[in-house]
């Protein structure tokens, strides 16, 4: 008797970039949770979260040093597959055919379609913004650098970027949940060929061009594909 073969599959991320991606996601929901509490009196509520107002005070900015160099990383892990192309706009002009499920004569998807990589340059714009706006505000270490009118504007600008962030972040796991499929990617690692063809199959199509060419050392691409994945 053999044993069950297993559906083919292959690697869409890999462990090193999953492991950094929900570091920065853990990250980023505590961020949106304290600092929430220290936006609005309605929402201290949310400090109780973090041991009180002071401890949510302390932390905040250290969990904004973590997602700042987690998130360096994800530049590099993924910057590349982000390259804006030619075909994004035209993927763009089709967007609702991609809203309502229709994506029959919708241009082929590369690794990442326009939608994702508006994602990913918008964080790559917001999260230095962040960084740098509360480095102005972390009174304990930097109050010495800054005027109370530089840490006004600071604050200013702080606030209304991570809105901007929120409201990215939530169309992001919005679309993230909407595509069957894609938080497996996320979190397995592994993604359907069938997947991959109904949703990035210019990508699909590079894999399979680079499998039947044969492994080249050091030809590897930055999505470490392996098309052969599980297939035994
Ligand atoms: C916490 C909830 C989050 C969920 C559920 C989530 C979900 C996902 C999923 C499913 C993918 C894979 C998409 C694919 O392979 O096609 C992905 C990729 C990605 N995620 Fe997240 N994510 C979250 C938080 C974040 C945050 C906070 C950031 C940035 C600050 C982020 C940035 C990215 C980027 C840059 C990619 C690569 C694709 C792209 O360029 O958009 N994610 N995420």
């Amino acid at each position: 008797m053999t044993g069950r073969t297993r559906p083919p599959s292959f690697v869409r991320h890999t462990t090193a970039a999953r492991v950094n991606h929900w570091i920065i996601g853990i990250c980023f929901v505590l961020l949106v949770l304290s600092g929430l509490s220290m936006f609005h009196p309605m929402l201290y509520f949310l400090s109780s979260l973090f041991g009180g107002g002071q401890w949510t005070r302390a932390a905040h900015p250290w969990i904004g040093v973590v997602l700042t160099v987690s998130y360096a990383g994800l530049i590099v892990q993924f910057w590349r597959d982000n390259q804006w192309r030619r075909d994004d706009l035209a993927w763009m002009g089709a967007i609702g055919r991609v809203i309502v499920n229709k994506e029959e004569g919708v241009p082929e998807v590369p690794r990442f379609n326009a939608g994702q990589k508006f994602v990913f340059w918008s964080m790559t714009l917001f999260v230095p913004v962040l960084f740098v706006t509360g480095l102005a505000i972390w009174e304990i270490y930097f109050a010495a650098y800054t005027t109370i009118e530089q840490q006004r504007i600071a604050t200013l600008i702080h606030s209304f970027v991570a809105i901007a962030a929120i409201i990215v972040w939530i169309i992001h796991v919005y679309a993230g949940i909407w595509v069957r499929g894609s938080m497996q990617a996320m979190t397995h690692g592994r993604v359907t060929p069938g997947w991959a063809w109904r949703h990035h199959r210019k990508w699909l199509r590079q894999l399979a061009a680079s499998d039947s060419r044969g492994p080249k050392p050091g030809a590897q691409t930055s999505s470490q594909t392996d098309l052969k994945g599980d297939r035994r």
